[in-house]
């Protein structure tokens, strides 16, 4: 029996990672976050001393990617997800990519009988027979809001208007490149969660599954 896969695409600090982990813990689901994958090749990048790769120089990178970076720290820095979004302009950064994350949609890590996979471009060019797919997105505003209120949480200094900006134009190099642009698969379910909570978010994102299985 193949696994059941959930596509979860939107732009940068839609909730789209908060959603997927709640929801694989929910339906006992592995999950993976595409966009660390993207984040990884940067960081190696960067701690290699090499912020501005050429393309081929980046698909080395990604075709030698080391999987522990997913869990460094650093991951989340704004400097290594905005390289990680000039690296994921790259075609060959992305076929270098594709096949570890179809094996995960194919087969799920654990056993487990699902896999909710979040990206940009999961229900378009990665898993397009996904069951389930949605596309999360939110205003600008709103996201920067969150992000703005993430990083305070976290004791961080952050400034309002440059987060704005930098989602932006973050979501302006993400839906204009030329290869798996962000955008909803036509048969995608979409949720705008400029006023919506996380339950509520949740909530609507389990009984689509629910109904889907
Ligand atoms: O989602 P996250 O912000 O961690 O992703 C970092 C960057 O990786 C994004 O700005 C996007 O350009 C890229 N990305 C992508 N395709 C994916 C996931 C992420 O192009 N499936």
């Amino acid at each position: 029996m193949s696994a059941f896969v959930v596509a979860i695409d939107g732009p940068a600090a839609a909730g789209k990672g908060t959603l997927a982990r709640r929801l694989a813990e929910a339906f006992d689901f592995a999950y993976l976050d595409t966009g660390s994958l993207y984040r990884a090749v940067a960081l190696a990048l960067l701690r290699a001393g090499n912020p501005q790769p050429t393309e081929a120089q980046a698909a080395t990178a990604a075709a030698a990617l080391d999987l522990g970076l997913t869990g460094d720290a650093a991951l989340r820095d704004e400097a290594t997800g905005n390289l990680a979004s000039v690296v994921a302009a790259m075609p060959r950064v992305r076929t270098a990519l594709l096949g570890l994350q179809r094996d995960v949609a194919v087969n799920p890590p654990g056993g487990k009988a699902g896999v909710i996979l979040d990206g940009r471009d999961i229900g378009t060019v990665i898993y397009p027979e996904a069951p389930v797919k949605l596309f999360l997105t939110a205003s600008v505003d709103a996201r920067a809001a969150r992000r703005y209120l993430e990083l305070v949480d976290k004791g961080v200094r952050a400034d309002l208007d440059q987060i704005r900006a930098e989602i932006a134009a973050r979501d302006a190099r993400d839906a204009g490149r030329a290869t798996a642009p962000l955008k909803a698969a036509d048969d995608a379910y979409l949720l705008d969660t400029s006023n919506l909570g996380i339950e509520d978010v949740f909530a609507k994102a389990k009984t689509i599954i629910e109904k889907a299985r």
